[in-house]
């Protein structure tokens, strides 16, 4: 898969450094010849010694070998990498690059290299959250480097939250990808919707559900990591979306969302409709806030239009279109109603009666119904993970359009 490509690993001093041996090791297997630099900070992480057997070539620390004096040239690292990898990156290191500090191999490379940069943080939840840490991880997409984005979970200090290293799997994968030439959706227009609808009662108040967003961010992520440009229409999230091939229009409501998908459908060669759009919204908003004295007690709704179902009556043969179904009973039943209903190539379907599935979640399990009567259940994954598969069978439904 990586036969003859050159890779740089540059670790910084965080105690997710124990996770890049096996990011070593599934690089050398596939292939790739792995080149490690380390902060001298990182060196009382995870030792030398470690590295250099698993990468088979000695690890650089120094700009020069203080045994036999020999000059270790950032320069032609640079040059030689077909791609730097730095994990984990601190805030210290993160910080110095958005500044352009130079006062290590490690640092001296990164602007020396002009192969593609991908960046993976790790630290304590607050170090991540705070608004230099953000702002500078900002600023290092802004130069072109791809981030790979820290998960939720149990961290080094006992907190819990975002700060933890990617899994080594998902950050391999995502060198395969960005190192394999042929992208099957290189050239290719995706959009995705993703997230809630809020529907305005009055100017305080709003009909919403629970969606986070996550996993119609997860599909637009992996359709653009195989080449697609993707737009996706994001409804109330507090989810970031990082990748430079995503797009982003954000919307509040079921009407602004429809009219953004019809903006970009007919231009769009896979469509996945992911959002958790309402059903209703109130027939009338009121343009005050409503008081507790006005004693309320119903609220008139009327349906809202059903976006899938007007994207699916213009759609052209060389257009996949593909809906979810987030059912509670019948669920097989209803979602091949749907899948018929709204003229879909393919249907997602999550039930809320399996555990970890659905809204809040990290995770998700999902069974995919095809047009054809195919059926794939899956069992429960990270929302990355269900997101490849989904994206996965979409390349199989049909050959590239016409
Ligand atoms: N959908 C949409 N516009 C709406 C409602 C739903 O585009 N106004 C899309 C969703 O994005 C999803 C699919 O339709 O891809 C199915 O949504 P779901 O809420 O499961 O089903 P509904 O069609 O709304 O039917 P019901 O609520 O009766 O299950």
């Amino acid at each position: 898969m990586l036969k003859g490509k050159k890779i740089l690993i540059g670790i910084t001093g965080s105690i997710a450094a124990y996770k890049i041996p096996f990011i070593i090791r599934l690089l050398k297997k596939a292939g790739a010849e792995v080149q490690v630099i380390m902060t001298p900070m990182a060196c009382d992480f995870i030792t030398p010694l470690t590295l250099s057997t698993l990468s088979e070539r000695p690890v650089l620390v120094d700009f020069y070998d203080k045994g036999d004096g020999s000059w270790h040239s950032h320069v032609d690292l640079g040059l030689w990498a077909d791609l730097y990898l730095l994990a984990p990156v601190t805030a210290n290191t993160m910080a110095k690059m958005v500044a352009g500090i130079a006062d290590n191999l490690l640092l001296t490379t990164v602007l020396s290299a002009r192969c593609p940069l991908l960046f993976a943080p790790a630290m304590d939840l607050d170090m991540y959250q705070h608004p230099t840490t953000q702002n500078n991880v900002k600023r290092l997409m802004e130069f072109g480097y791809q981030l790979i984005e820290p998960t939720k979970g149990e961290l080094a200090s006992g907190l819990h939250g975002f700060g933890r290293l990617e899994e080594p799997e998902v950050i391999f994968q995502r060198i395969v990808t960005y190192l394999s030439d042929n992208k099957p959706l290189t050239g290719k227009k995706c959009l995705v919707t993703a997230g809630p609808t809020y529907e305005p009662i009055d100017p305080v108040r709003f009909i919403g559900n629970f969606s986070s967003g996550l996993m119609g961010i997860e599909v637009a992520n992996a359709l653009a990591d195989l080449g697609a440009k993707v737009q996706l229409v994001l409804g109330p999230s507090s989810l970031e979306v990082s990748h430079p091939d995503i797009e982003v229009t954000k919307v509040t409501t079921s009407e602004q969302m429809l009219s953004a998908c019809l903006k970009y459908f007919s231009s769009s060669y896979i469509t996945v409709m992911a959002a958790a759009v309402a059903d209703f919204k109130p027939t009338i908003v009121a343009d005050k806030k409503i008081r507790k004295a006005d004693k309320l007690s119903t609220l008139e709704l009327e349906p809202t239009t059903d976006i899938l179902t007007s994207l699916g009556k213009t759609k052209r043969d060389n257009q996949l279109l593909i809906g979810f179904a987030l059912e509670t009973n019948q669920e097989e039943a209803h979602a091949i109603e749907k899948l018929t209903a709204k003229n879909l190539d393919m249907i997602v379907l999550n039930s809320l009666n399996d555990a970890g599935a659905g809204f809040g979640y990290s995770t998700n399990k999902i069974t995919l119904l095809k047009t054809v009567g195919e059926k794939i259940t899956f069992p429960l994954k990270s929302k990355k993970e269900v997101a490849v598969d989904i994206v996965n069978a979409i390349l199989s439904l049909k050959s590239q359009p016409k």
